[in-house]
């Protein structure tokens, strides 16, 4: 891909810029006054234990001022620390101090399905769990999330999800920026809905399981109206959307790009200029934005109906550690197209039953079944799925790999999906190819869904073995 492609076409954010003008286009989320600024997670750097200790734990939150919320979270109120993790042995133990059965799904480790956290591997409340895993993959932003079937699409709403940040040390020799909170910003996306009085509230009716649960105000790191405070240099934004169901479109108001270095499972070979990133539920991105003019821009999403995402200020007073993009990465593509011994087609059913039989969410006609195995994969064999959405553009994700994408509507992916992907969002068709290195047995075999919680909680998911 070259990059220049990418840079041409800044009309419709240009257009985007104009309507915001207008000032309805920031009602959406940056009510807030005063002005706070944008805090990060805590950070829980595992790399000198080799330990990692999470406890679901219930809580409050005030998020718009106003009456308190009650959430969940991991280690906190709402939301978990940041996880750093490097390769090598990671003895983690995660205690359930809710009432309800929680698990811990790593989305985008790849583990043996004994490790991986789904929904067979719940924890009772007042247990723990401990896996004794093995992390051996490239440097990527992954995330965790609990993952209880029926379950997870209230619990992550309510809070119990993460980030990860696999790190193998090497981002000075990138050239990438790196500390934590000032140059190297984890942004968690979410929107929430807010009552009258500023409770977060979760009650989808049944149009709101068809569409996914959708919400009025949008939280950046479980804060609403807060600002982003960078240095005046190069600056690293690492992005999850971590909402239900809300797919975004951002660009920045004053059209400056955002340099794509990493997708889901890890860097790319070298920075892709983009106007515009979409982003869905489940996904990642990394891209490095060049904030050296000392001016303000906002982050915005959906260039048609423009609504504010996170405001940006830049401190001088902070150390801007790197000034120049880099012109290339370390990120290695491995080509598998033409190595597959497998072809399979999954279709992302909804609307077949209609509304009065549970709006027939399923995977090829069949809704999700704890105790059927959908399919067996061979272990270290690479096998293409073309995957196709009914109704609504899907994000498909798959456990226990990372996957490249061969086509988008018979078109070759958009740059968004060039990369390593364990989620991507299905238009209409899409064809993607992995290689199943990790096991997967009958206990606890890994699953494939939409990661619209609505849709995985509703059947739109299935289960597969690798041995
Ligand atoms: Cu993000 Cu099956 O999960
Ligand atoms: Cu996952
Ligand atoms: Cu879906």
């Amino acid at each position: 891909m070259k990059r220049r492609q990418f840079l041409s076409s800044s009309a419709t954010a240009l257009a985007a810029a104009a309507a915001l003008s207008h000032g309805a286009a920031r009602a959406f989320a940056q009510e807030q006054t005063p002005k706070q600024r944008l805090s990060m997670p805590p950070l829980l750097d595992t790399r000198s234990t080799g330990r990692l200790s999470l406890q679901a734990q219930s809580g409050s939150q005030t998020f718009l001022g106003g009456v308190a919320t009650p959430t969940v979270g991991f280690n906190q109120d709402y939301l978990g620390p940041t996880v750093i993790l490097k390769n090598g042995d990671l003895a983690a133990d995660v205690k359930n101090g809710l009432k309800a059965p929680v698990s811990a799904h790593w989305h985008g480790l790849l583990v043996p399905g004994e490790h991986d956290g789904g929904p067979h591997l719940p924890i009772a409340p007042g247990e723990s769990w401990q896996p004794e895993m093995h992390i051996a993959q490239d440097p990527a932003t992954i995330w965790y999330h609990s993952h209880i079937h029926e379950r997870t699409a209230e619990q992550v709403y309510f809070g119990l999800a993460g980030v990860i940040h696999i790190t193998d040390g090497e981002d000075d020799a990138r050239g990438l920026p790196s500390a934590y909170g000032v140059d190297d910003l984890t942004l968690v996306l979410q929107d929430r809905r807010f009552d009258n009085a500023g409770r977060m509230v979760y009650d989808p009716s049944m149009m709101d399981v068809m569409h996914g649960f959708a919400g009025n105000r949008l939280l950046v790191n479980g804060q609403a109206g807060a600002t982003a405070v960078v240095p005046q240099g190069i600056v690293r934004l690492r992005l999850l959307n971590g909402s239900n169901a809300r797919v975004y479109t951002l660009f920045f108001d004053d059209t400056r790009p955002m340099h794509l270095v990493a997708t889901d499972g890890g860097f790319l070979p070298e920075p892709i200029a983009l106007n515009t990133l979409t982003l869905a539920p489940g996904e990642r991105a990394e891209v490095l934005v060049d904030m050296s003019d000392g001016k303000a821009p906002v982050l915005l999403s959906d260039p048609a109906q423009p609504y504010g995402v996170l405001p940006f200020a830049v401190d001088a007073a902070l150390p801007a550690r790197i000034t120049r993009l880099p012109d290339k990465l370390d990120g290695v593509l491995e080509d598998l197209a033409g190595t597959e011994v497998e072809t399979r087609d999954i279709s992302l059913d909804m609307g077949m039953g209609g509304m009065m039989r549970g709006g027939g969410f399923a995977i090829n006609g069949r809704p999700y079944d704890m105790g059927r195995i959908d399919f067996a994969v061979a272990q270290g064999t690479v096998e293409r799925w073309r995957i196709r959405s009914t109704m609504i553009a899907h994000p498909f994700h798959v456990h226990g790999v990372r996957f490249r994408v061969l086509s988008e509507n018979g078109a070759p992916p958009r740059p968004e999906n060039t990369g390593w992907k364990d989620t991507v969002l299905v238009p209409g068709e899409a064809e993607i190819i992995a290689r199943f290195d990790q096991p997967a047995g009958q206990e606890t075999p890994y699953m494939f869904h939409c990661h619209i919680l609505e849709h995985e909680d509703a059947g739109m998911m299935g289960q597969f073995t690798v041995t």
